[in-house]
């Protein structure tokens, strides 16, 4: 990656590695130039300009936005698997909270809008119902530090858009680790022969990673503040998104075994996660699509790259 990027005034994207690269991948901003902020280069993203950066390092998205003076920062990069949070919660803080404030303050010395991605894992799980305006209540280290680095940006006068479980492709990824949407997951275990278990009593609205994005672009172009949440408009188990997924692909539903939270082993889960989204609807005109036809339309996608 080079040093010094020559696009200005450009949108610098971080955290685009995974699902959400793919969806950003796929759904462009448009009117704007984009630089790629990654410890490593994806394969998602040879064609732009690539910066490097590593939030564990103190001071390194500072320096960065300094240098490049973007127009917008769509924050994404986070440390983002809720056990690999439980088990290094010193690191968390560093990566999904400090470097965050670090962020903030640059953005204000240059000038630059920041829209903070956020998830629906901010919330306990406890109300039948989540409103952008509640109060973020999660007791788990990965929840809490989205939660505190949100209040960190709103304070900033930045925006956030609260994402729930994203759909979509495959991506490898130079590290080796396998990134894909949940519906990809599931299918990708049948196909290896596994029967994987999946949650009756688990309940989310899924949306496609690259719907979630042209959400994230209007926010971003809107430099409206405040919080937005660009979830699906269908609340199903994780057991009966996996089945939606397989019939999808043409798969047997039946290779799915049911099974309930109360059995799992790892950090403590959400039952349920609704997330409401009238107000992306009003200020941003933003609506997911049908959740089975976004099931069709990905299950038909090559894998990346
Ligand atoms: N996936 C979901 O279902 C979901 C649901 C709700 C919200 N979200 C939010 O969406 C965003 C992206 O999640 P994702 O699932 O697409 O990605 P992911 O696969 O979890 O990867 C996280 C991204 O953060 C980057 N990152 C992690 N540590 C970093 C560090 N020390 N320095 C620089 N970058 C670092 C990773 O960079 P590398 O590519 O270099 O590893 C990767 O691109 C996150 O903010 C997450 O909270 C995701």
């Amino acid at each position: 990656m080079p040093e010094t990027p020559s696009l200005s005034p450009a949108w610098l994207l971080t955290g685009m590695g995974g699902v959400l690269g793919w969806g950003a991948s796929e759904a462009l901003p448009q009117h704007a130039p984009v630089v790629i902020a990654a410890r490593q280069r994806s394969p998602l993203w040879q064609d732009h300009v690539g910066v490097h950066l590593d939030l564990a390092t103190p001071g390194s998205i500072q320096r960065l936005v300094e240098e490049i003076g973007p127009e917008v920062v769509v924050h994404a990069a986070c440390l983002s698997r809720a056990a690999d949070c439980a088990a290094d919660p010193e690191r968390t803080e560093r990566i999904n909270v400090q470097a965050v404030a670090e962020l903030m303050a640059a953005a204000e010395r240059v000038g630059t809008f920041v829209v903070y991605v956020s998830t629906e894992q901010v919330f306990s799980g406890t109300a039948e119902r989540y409103f952008e305006d509640d109060r973020p209540d999660s007791q788990d280290v990965y929840g809490a530090s989205k939660a505190r680095a949100e209040a960190l940006v709103l304070a900033a006068g930045g925006a956030v858009a609260r994402l729930p479980l994203l759909l979509g492709a495959q991506v490898d990824h130079p590290h080796g680790q396998l990134r894909c949407g949940a519906d990809t997951a599931v299918r990708l275990a049948v196909q290896r022969g596994e029967r994987p278990k999946l949650f009756t009593d688990e309940w989310r609205c899924p949306v496609a990673a690259d719907e979630a994005v042209q959400g994230l672009w209007r926010l971003a172009a809107s430099r409206r503040s405040g919080v937005v949440h660009l979830a699906g408009n269908q609340a199903v188990s994780r057991y009966q998104l996996g089945v939606m997924a397989l019939e999808a692909s043409g798969l047997e539903a039946q290779e799915i075994k049911p099974s309930r939270i109360q059995d799992f082993t790892g950090p403590p889960r959400q039952a349920r996660l609704e997330l409401d989204c009238r107000r992306a609807q009003e200020v941003l005109a933003w609506e997911p699509g049908d959740l089975r036809q976004s099931l069709a339309r990905l299950s038909g996608l090559p894998r990346v790259p």
